[in-house]
């Protein structure tokens, strides 16, 4: 029994979550056209050289006018020296300071969210995990919480969409899913359109206004980049704190030891996020493209080619980390890239660090038993890149 994994039988596919070690740490897999990654080294190698491994790898799933549009401003599809550029115009409005300004207001959120559960069940994603970052991310950009509702629509709608990528031309299911995605994503992005015009007309004290009116060397943000950027923002704020805080719940319902040891030592909450980060990375993959021939762990991998670099096999790497397979919510160092490396790291990790402490801490305070129903099983994101909760159907005692 190898913990949640097998309880809850996630991302059957995923022989890292099980205990397997890789045969090799590159892999080329001739059914979808990708060459996975599974190594801690060699996925460390991809994410410190972007002039290497290129993040503009959109175009070789989607036909190139469509990424192109809906890429624009999209940090993740974006290589060197755009993506400084725009990183630097977007880390001045999302900076450090802004989010450790944020810590009483997540506490009394997590409080008011967790004050309207009544009864000793509840489901954990839809009463806490899910809108506590998007009702957190809503007020930095100064939407209206009314339209939260409209927002996870077309977020979900996105997500239902998403599959097992693939570089294989005429792929139906592929082609499908990636109309559906650009089809919410347009809609989303007509929405934050609206939103600007009217920070345009009547700038407010928000993340918005910011990002309309920052400036690097004298360089804006265009329209259609500031929409690309909020739906980023959106629908990074929409899933991966979900995914983190129901993959926690999860860990430590699967390992009572480390429930009791988290809840006699509470200065381990933060070391227990880093893990369950690294046990259930929530952003299971990211992928690159080759812009030479290379040659990686003793593999040739020709220029052209989509590399899928499994952050979550990574962080079972047994050259890195000892007893990769063991849940210890005090591993320290633990080097995961969980929230990636390099230049792409991600924007958003103090936030969620800051969400995931906030809220565990008061979760523990309120609740002496959180523990999962066998009867009303959790149900899990299916698209192979994400590990992590759609559901949380908890059983609970109160102190
Ligand atoms: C990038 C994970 C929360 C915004 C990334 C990357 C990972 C990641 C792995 C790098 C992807 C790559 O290199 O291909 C996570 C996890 C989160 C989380 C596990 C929660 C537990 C957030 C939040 C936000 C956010 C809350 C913002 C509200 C971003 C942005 C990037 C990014 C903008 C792109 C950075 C760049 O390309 O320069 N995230 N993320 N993330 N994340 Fe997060």
């Amino acid at each position: 029994m190898t913990g949640p994994v097998d309880q809850w039988d996630m991302h059957p596919q995923h022989f890292w979550l099980r205990g397997t070690q890789p045969e090799h740490p590159v892999e080329y897999d001739e059914s979808v056209g990708m060459w996975h990654v599974y190594g801690h080294p060699e996925a460390l190698e991809i994410l410190g050289d972007p002039a290497t491994y290129s993040s503009a790898v959109a175009a070789r799933f989607a036909p190139a006018e469509q990424a192109a549009v809906a890429f624009d401003g999209n940090l993740t599809q974006t290589d060197p020296p755009e993506h400084q550029k725009l990183r630097k115009i977007v880390s001045r409005t999302f900076t450090h300071k802004m989010v450790a300004g944020l810590e009483e207001r997540i506490r009394d959120l997590t409080h008011e969210l967790l004050d309207q559960v009544e009864g000793d069940t509840f489901d954990l994603a839809e009463a806490l995990a899910y809108p506590l970052p998007v009702i957190v991310i809503c007020d930095l950009l100064g939407i209206p919480r009314s339209d939260r509702d409209q927002l996870k629509a077309w977020a979900d709608q996105s997500l239902a969409a998403r599959g097992q990528l693939t570089t294989r031309q005429g792929d139906a299911a592929q082609e499908r899913s990636l109309d559906d995605q650009a089809e919410a994503a347009m809609e989303m992005g007509f929405y934050f359109l609206e939103r600007v015009a009217e920070r345009r007309r009547s700038p407010g004290d928000d993340l918005l206004t910011r990002l309309i009116e920052a400036e690097v060397d004298g360089e804006r943000l265009t329209d259609r980049q500031i929409v690309n950027f909020t739906n980023l923002l959106m629908f990074a704020g929409h899933i991966t704190t979900t995914m983190l805080l129901g993959n926690t719940i999860l860990c430590l319902d699967a390992f009572p030891d480390a429930d009791a040891r988290v809840r006699k030592d509470r200065a381990l909450v933060p070391t227990l996020i880093e893990e369950s980060l690294r046990y259930l990375s929530p952003l299971a993959a990211g992928y690159r493209l080759t812009t030479r021939d290379v040659e990686l762990a003793g593999r040739r991998i020709p220029e052209g080619q989509v590399l899928e670099v499994w952050f979550s096999a990574a962080n079972r790497d047994a050259r890195v980390f000892t007893d990769p397979d063991v849940f210890d919510p005090a591993r320290d160092p633990n080097p995961h890239l969980g929230f990636g490396r390099g230049i792409h790291f991600c924007l958003g990790a103090p936030l969620a660090r800051l969400e995931g402490r906030i809220a565990l801490g008061i979760l523990l305070d309120r609740f002496a038993e959180l523990r999962t129903d066998p009867a009303d099983r959790p149900t899990f994101l299916t698209p192979p890149d994400f590990t992590g909760v759609w559901s949380l159907p908890l059983r609970v005692n109160r102190q």
